[in-house]
């Protein structure tokens, strides 16, 4: 972080408490010393992360998710070490002493991401000549005006083979990455723009960098798909965003509401009339990643799809993802077949904002979307049906919700209420067992030594000393690094200080775990001389114990007597440095 001093950091950290501002985000409730909270970074069901006031920073038991204020915001938000710094820092009221936000570290991935910028500018720009017409004709005629437009950057390719070729080629960049970016194809005449006479929509990823397109058809060209889809690159994973996340998520916060379509045509066409806490799916089947992202966008879910059979299948696999991270979504269930778009075109604002208001809890859409299939005359497709609907309740938290519907289908299908709990229960407790919790790595005594003492180290100087004292080394490697920190920033300040120590890893996954695993120790404040000593020992103890099979190993190889002489007297003296060690 050359940017900016750590003093600077220090006094922004020192203004955001973080059980303060972890509070914003998930409700945190205090145990002991410290505050416990549903954890955000993974499929949490339980409070597993502990958030502690006196050392400012938070562990998840399970996930092993660690950080300051900072990561967190960093993690959360989905944004720089710098961005999060930003933010608290107006949080604060305190002004940052550098001019722009600059992203740290180089991307690799830089000119890719520059060719994707350029590309959304210049399709853009062509929708606003004389030769941009008929598509802004279209889009007006689908209720997008100027304004619309150029929030969502939309653009137009051109009824020409290499505008865009030329472009980039003009501004040097690699013919490979150009290939690479898939806004560029060859054919047997050579090399092509990919996108012809196409309305363009830039898609973005969560931190709002254009990384990718859809192309639509206009005139209703036949035989022509609909839209084309940019391919995926390493910067564009369709199946890691949302089309739209970067504006909405700040809204979904303020409303604690985000409504998701399947279409980013619906998405901008709910902008029109001032919706603007949405996201689309872009026709794909959630992934585990864009579920954990609606989870972290606001507490309450709502899936409007298309109301057709396609629709109500894409919402009840997407009710599926979301119920596997601890999400209940609403839902909301449009007649005719209609989507969003076309909902608002024929029946308008009024009652589309009605729709949404009064969604559908999910169990009520499934027992609708069982029913549909099937006769209730029939006691065999009651008996169907129960068991679906049994099996779905196995897959929610919210016990209000079970009881509900229980209630509902033991009126439905003139079962008894207890009786229904009973099946319930049999068929859940098989589940209930898969869900245990990671299981904790078995520490050896070594392991132990290394973690105790390193997590004496995070809270005394005096630790620090005897450990450079006494030993420098420690055996195990992600340890080694961890103390390697520590000391380096013991050397800086004189001092140690977890919060702070968390800011000079920068990004180093390897090491935020480690110290996880260490902080999820919970050891006692206390520690006895003794009680250091006796790590240290066992340390030592290994590392001599592993020399010596090192040198043992080269006593056997070595040829030269004079050389296999040193040796023997090595191994010697690592011998009497042991016996030593073990009184
Ligand atoms: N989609 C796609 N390729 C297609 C059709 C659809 O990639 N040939 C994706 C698009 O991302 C689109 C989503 O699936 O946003 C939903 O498709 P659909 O409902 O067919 O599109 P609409 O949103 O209704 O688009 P329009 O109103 O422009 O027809
Ligand atoms: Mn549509």
């Amino acid at each position: 972080m050359p940017l900016i001093s750590p003093e600077e950091i220090n006094r922004i950290k020192n203004s955001n408490d973080i059980v303060d501002t972890i509070s914003k985000y998930i409700p945190l409730i205090p145990k002991g010393k410290n505050f416990f909270g549903v954890c955000p970074f993974h499929e949490d069901h339980s409070p597993s992360m502990s958030v502690s006031k006196e050392k400012q920073i938070y562990t998840c038991f399970s996930c092993g998710a660690t950080g300051n204020v900072i990561k967190f915001i960093e993690d959360y938000e989905n944004i720089s070490f710098m961005e999060a710094l930003k933010i608290l820092a107006d949080r604060a009221g305190i002004v940052l002493s550098i001019g722009t936000i600059q992203n740290k570290g180089i991307d690799k991935n830089g000119p890719l991401y520059d060719i994707y910028d350029l590309s959304s500018k210049f399709y853009h720009n062509n929708i606003n000549t004389t030769l941009g017409k008929a598509a802004k004709e279209y889009l007006k005629q689908r209720d997008i005006d100027e304004a619309i437009i150029k929030e969502f950057g939309i653009g137009l390719a051109l009824k020409k083979h290499d505008m865009l070729l030329n472009l980039l080629v003009n501004k040097k960049f690699d013919m490979n990455l150009l290939m690479k970016s898939g806004l560029v194809v060859r054919n047997e005449h050579g090399y092509l723009d990919s996108y012809y006479n196409r309305i363009m929509f830039p898609l973005w990823d969560i931190t709002g960098k254009v990384v990718g397109f859809s192309g639509r058809i206009y005139n209703g060209e036949k035989d022509a798909p609909k839209y084309i889809n940019s391919k995926e690159s390493e910067i564009f994973k369709k199946g890691e965003l949302l089309y739209n996340y970067h504006r909405a998520k700040d809204e979904a916060r303020k409303e604690n509401k985000v409504i998701i379509m399947e279409g980013f045509m619906d998405v901008i066409r709910a902008y029109t009339i001032g919706i603007k806490n949405v996201v689309a799916m872009m026709g794909t089947a959630v992934t585990k990643e864009q579920a954990l992202l609606i989870k972290r966008m606001a507490k309450n879910i709502v899936l409007c799809f298309d109301g057709d059979r396609a629709g109500e299948k894409a919402t009840l696999s997407c009710s599926e993802e979301l119920l596997k991270v601890g999400v209940t979504p609403k839902i909301v269930h449009l007649e005719e077949d209609l989507d969003p778009d076309e909902y608002i075109s024929k029946y308008g604002k009024e009652r589309f904002l009605g729709k949404l208001e009064n969604p559908m809890n999910v169990m009520d859409f499934k027992l609708s979307y069982f029913k549909k299939q099937k006769n209730l005359s029939s006691e065999q497709d009651v008996a169907k049906y129960v068991s679906d609907v049994l099996e779905e309740l196995t897959k929610i938290d919210d016990e209000i919700l079970k009881e509900l519907t229980l209630r509902k289908i033991s009126e439905e299908a003139k079962l008894d209420v207890e009786f229904l709990k009973k099946q319930l229960a049999s068929k859940e407790a098989p589940k209930k067992v898969e869900e245990k919790k990671i299981q904790k790595k078995k520490m050896n005594k070594y392991d132990k030594a290394q973690m105790y003492l390193l997590y004496y180290m995070l809270r005394s100087k005096e630790v620090i000393r005897l450990y450079n004292q006494k030993i420098t080394f420690m055996p195990t490697e992600q340890y080694r690094n961890l103390a390697f920190h520590i000391n380096y920033y013991y050397k800086l300040y004189g001092d140690i200080n977890i919060s702070s120590l968390i800011d000079q890893f920068e990004d180093n996954r390897e090491l935020i775990r480690t110290l996880g695993e260490i902080e999820q120790l919970s050891l006692k404040e206390n520690y006895t001389i003794d009680e250091i000593e006796d790590y240290l020992n066992t340390i030592k103890e290994y590392n001599i114990k592993n020399g010596q099979a090192e040198l043992q190993r080269k006593l056997k190889e070595e040829r030269d007597i004079k050389e296999k002489v040193r040796i023997a007297n090595e191994i010697l003296a690592l011998k009497v440095r042991r016996d030593e060690n073990d009184k």
